[in-house]
Order: C-alpha cells, then structure tokens, then sequence
C-alpha cells in the first residue's frame, strides 16, 4: 500500500471513529490492516487510566502479562511505580479515552553494559486480534532504536501464542524453557527513518488525542443538555398535573 493510500485510508477511518459514539458500536471489532494507529506515549496524569486498563484484565491476562496472577494491589503498586522518565509507556485510546491496549517498554541502562530493554504489552479482551499488540511493539523497537537500545527482551509463557508470533514476526530468537519462553531481539541501528517514524507517529497520536477531547467534551455537552431538557419538560409537567 502506498504512503497516499495509507493517508487516506487513515483519514477515513479517523472520520469514522470520531462519529462511532454508540457504546454498541465501539463494541463492533474492526480490523486495521493499512491503518496508522494513534499510540500515545503515556505521562504520570495517565495513572488512573493506566489503573483501569490493567485492573480490566481477567486473572488469567494477569498471568499472562506478569507472569504471575497479579492482585488488584500488586498491579496498583506496578501502576504507582511506573517510571515514566526513564521508560516509555503507550497507550491506544477509544472515542472515551479509555486505554483499550498498553505497552511497557523498559529502557536498561547500566553504565559499563550494553544498553537493553524490555517489552510487556496488554490488550483488552474485546480489542484483540486488530493489530494492536503488534504495532505497539513495533512502536516500542522504534524508540529502544532511537535511544540507541538495540536489544529487546519479551518474557512470555509458552501457551501465549499471540505474544510469541508477534516476538518472532518481529524477528526475535525464541528459547522455549517449559512453561516459559524468552524471546530476544537484536534491533538495527538508529538512522533518519527511525527518527522520522517516531516524530509523524507522536505527532499524529497528538492530534488524534486532541481530536477524541474535543469530541469528548462535546458529546458530554450535548448529553448535559439533554439532561437539563429532560428537567425542564419533567418539571412542566408536574406543574401541569
Ligand atoms: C498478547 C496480546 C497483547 C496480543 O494482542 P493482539 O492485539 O490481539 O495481537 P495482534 O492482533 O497484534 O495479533 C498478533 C498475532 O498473533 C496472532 N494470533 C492471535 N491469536 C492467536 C492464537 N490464539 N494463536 C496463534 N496466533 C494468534 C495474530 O493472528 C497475529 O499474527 P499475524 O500478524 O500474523 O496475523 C493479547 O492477547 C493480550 O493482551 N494478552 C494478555 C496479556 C499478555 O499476554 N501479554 C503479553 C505478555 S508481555
């Protein structure tokens, strides 16, 4: 697909998701193949959404993420540790700026060692198989690349099949151990294209943030409105009665 063809295909299903306001219909899967996905990297402010997300994710999720069935305190105390200057953490957003997937990619840097990294990703049950978990760890070989980080590490269970298709399609080296595998990515140099790559898609998942406020805040407006119409007509007939 061509540069022109990815544009206007991701205009359109922009154009699409800014009217997609029904809770029914954000519940319709979608697929986004050609499609850029706005990632936003995350800040402190995020926590309670970054809270949420995770919380959502059913105990076996849990398993799969950490590695262990995570407690709703042990994510909470993840979630407060968060160190969102040294790592970089994304999130993809629905119309109601809930995280519907996150990605955790933590940037080691020791003095004296080779400078590496590693993945963790979460995708919401109902958002799965769109794509989401493999752009976001294509997003995150993109800055580990730019950092000048050029190995990635991904630990996963054996059964997480998704995870390790995405680590393999990647390019990793898997070692399966059991029930645990280890994937390890070796990423190529930082160079212009890298660079380029990260600034459009920052600056597109700005707009696309900005976009969802705005359009938030309206149909927030409009539902108020509706609320206060609703009073009025409630009220003029009990006077009428
Ligand atoms: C792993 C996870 C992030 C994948 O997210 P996702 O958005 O559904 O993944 P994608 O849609 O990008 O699909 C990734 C690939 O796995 C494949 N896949 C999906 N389900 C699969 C399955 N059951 N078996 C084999 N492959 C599968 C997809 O077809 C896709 O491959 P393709 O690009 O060749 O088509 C998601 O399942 C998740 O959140 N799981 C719980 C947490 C977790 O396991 N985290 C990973 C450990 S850090």
């Amino acid at each position: 697909m061509t540069l022109v063809q990815t544009l206007a295909k991701t205009t359109f299903e922009g154009g699409r998701q800014l009217l997609r306001f029904s809770t029914e219909a954000q519940a319709q899967g979608h697929r986004t193949e050609g499609v850029l996905i706005p990632i936003s990297p995350l800040c402190t402010d995020h926590r309670p959404a970054i809270l949420a997300h995770l919380l959502a994710l059913s105990a076996h999720d849990r398993y799969l993420r950490f590695g262990y069935t995570a407690t709703d305190e042990q994510i909470e105390r993840y979630v407060n540790g968060l160190n969102f200057e040294r790592d970089e953490i994304y999130g993809i957003f629905n119309s109601n700026l809930d995280i519907v997937a996150m990605a955790h990619l933590a940037l080691i840097k020791e003095p004296g060692h080779e400078f590496s990294s590693e993945f963790g990703v979460s995708v919401l049950a109902h958002a799965r198989g769109r794509g989401y978990g493999a752009r976001l760890f294509e997003r995150a070989v993109i800055h580990a690349r730019n950092e000048k980080v050029y190995q990635m590490y991904i630990h996963a269970l054996t059964e997480n099949a998704p995870m390790i298709r995405i680590a393999r399609k990647g390019g990793a080296h898997i070692e399966r151990d059991g029930a645990e595998t280890e994937a390890f990515l070796q990423l190529p140099t930082r160079n212009l294209d890298s660079r380029l790559t990260e600034l459009v898609a920052n600056q597109f998942a700005k707009t696309n943030y900005s976009i969802k406020e705005d359009a938030k805040r309206f149909w927030n407006f409009l539902a108020k409105v509706q609320e206060i119409r609703q009073g009025v007509r409630h009220a003029r007939h009990q006077s009428a009665e």
